[in-house]
């Protein structure tokens, strides 16, 4: 089949989160399988195409009266062709994707929906006819509304079928209703019924679960939470209306990229049979940080957004308890501001227990996650998650919070033969605190600790099973 896929990053070309990853890998799985697939992504003031393999194309497209340059890097067989579009919106004097200095750009809305516009005018361009066009997140979701409206009598895009995948239904794209006009939306599609309104303004997500042929999240657990009035961020009745058209499919992760026995951000490699390796990279990673090089003290880590959705304020009300077991901190994160300040500080005043790296470094990311005794993930809520999945296949058992695809993913260890990590319900700084104890207590038992890690590294996290099912659904669409 031939795909479209349009994603407003992509790594290694941009990320700021695990859509970036699954925008990589996803198309990547599904090329395996001997699809077709064309991936669509901004080219940002920070990305420099021909560092990464791509070369500038003479054949331009033009949206809405724009023009747009293309990059491409060449697919084949097993690989995507990824195409950057150049644009003064995205290019030019922005080096982000959504904005700089803790603000978004204000024209994100003009940028967002122009990405949508100009992705739908590719196969034209490129004489390319996708069955299926595959939208990501609020960024994209007018998507299958412009498909609908502006491309019916497109030869290229005839019977092709839209999906929606929803990654965070927190980030929903909400602007004045004034954009409306700018953005040349019909004023017959602000409604709160199977239209874009909420709340008197317009709602990019709204416009995706309204108008896709088919909608998918990234967890079966999470596609039941948005159904809920606690998970649905207002956007529950809309997503129930569409239950029959909702998919739960578990994000993989890149296995090649991801992986103990040949990462090259690490000093030493290893694998499940043989874990002294890691024993190794612990030391390296406590000096790199500063830490004082001990073995038998347990190292934390945490990697991810500074942001409440990942229980951040859970974590900070709980670090006072946390440092007074005998266990070492790892954190490495960047997101809102006083949590930013926050961990910095505790890293100045407990130097022997805590260090903290405000940023976003990628090496740093794998060495923690294969350096680390545990790994926490305390998230108010994970639409996936892609953090614990990484840290058990790196032997560094998850302590979670029972929410999304973390409860699809870390089984709680049940004190004998069962579970890959701990997991806690209550949204509670003690309930973490509980968690983080019981596992530092376990983590003093060799063999039962051996025993969790084995059951974590064993688990098939890979994209193939995903893509399988990505792939049944665009068949049914094409088919249906
Ligand atoms: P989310 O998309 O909600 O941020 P995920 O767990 O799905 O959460 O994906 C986060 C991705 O971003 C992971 O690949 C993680 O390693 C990476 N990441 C997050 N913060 C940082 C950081 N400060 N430095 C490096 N990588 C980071
Ligand atoms: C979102 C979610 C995260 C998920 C990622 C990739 O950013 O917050 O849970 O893993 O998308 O789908």
């Amino acid at each position: 089949m031939d795909v479209l896929f349009v994603s407003s990053e992509v790594a290694p070309f941009s990320k700021t989160g695990g859509l970036g990853d699954v925008a990589a890998s996803l198309p990547g799985a599904l090329s395996a399988r001997g699809h077709r697939v064309a991936v669509v992504t901004p080219r940002y003031g920070g990305i420099d195409p021909q560092r990464h393999g791509f070369t500038w194309l003479t054949t331009s497209l033009e949206a809405r009266g724009e023009r747009c340059g293309l990059w491409l890097k060449k697919g084949g067989p097993g690989t995507p062709a990824v195409y950057l579009l150049e644009h003064d919106l995205f290019y030019g004097f922005r080096r982000n994707p959504y904005g700089e200095g803790g603000s978004d750009y204000p024209d994100n809305p003009a940028r967002f929906a122009f990405l949508a516009r100009a992705a739908l005018e590719l196969p034209r361009a490129l004489q390319f006819r996708p069955a299926v066009v595959h939208f990501n997140d609020w960024q994209t979701a007018l998507g299958p509304w412009f498909l609908r409206a502006e491309h019916h009598d497109d030869p290229w895009l005839a019977g092709a079928r839209s999906v929606f995948t929803i990654h965070n239904l927190a980030y929903q794209g909400m602007f004045a209703k004034s954009f409306m006009d700018l953005l040349g939306l019909p004023w017959s599609i602000f409604r709160l019924d199977g239209g874009v309104e909420f709340h008197d303004q317009l709602n990019f997500m709204k416009a995706g679960l309204s108008f896709a042929d088919a909608l998918t999240t990234v967890s079966p657990n999470y596609a039941r939470e948005i159904l809920t009035v606690e998970g649905g961020y207002g956007l529950d009745t809309v997503l129930r209306s569409r239950s029959g058209d909702l998919f739960g499919i578990l994000n993989g992760i890149d296995d090649r990229e991801w992986d103990p026995a040949r990462d090259p951000h690490l000093p030493v490699h290893y694998d499940r049979r043989d874990l002294r390796g890691k024993v190794r990279v612990k030391a390296a990673l406590q000096a790199e940080l500063g830490l004082p090089v001990k073995p038998h003290v347990p190292l934390v880590g945490l990697v991810g957004r500074l942001a409440d959705q990942k229980g951040i304020d859970l974590l900070a009300a709980a670090t006072p308890a946390l440092l007074r077991s005998d266990a070492q901190f790892a954190l490495l994160g960047s997101g809102q501001r006083e949590f930013e300040e926050f961990f910095a500080w505790v890293g100045r005043e407990r130097p022997d227990r805590f260090a903290a790296r405000i940023g976003f470094d990628e090496g740093m990311a794998h060495r923690i996650e294969a350096g680390s005794d545990l790994f926490l993930m305390p998230s108010r809520f994970e639409p996936c998650g892609l953090n614990q999945m990484y840290s058990l296949r790196y032997g560094t058992p998850p302590v979670a919070r029972a929410v999304g695809g973390l409860v699809d993913t870390v089984e709680d260890y049940d004190g004998w033969k069962r579970g890959n990590g701990f997991l806690f319900g209550p949204l509670d700084p003690v309930a973490l605190v509980v968690a983080t104890r019981r596992a530092l207590d376990v983590w003093r038992d060799v063999r039962a600790w051996r025993g969790i890690q084995e059951r974590g590294m064993d688990i098939d996290f890979s994209w193939e099973r995903s893509a399988e099912r990505y792939e049944a659904l665009y068949r049914g669409l094409a088919e249906g």
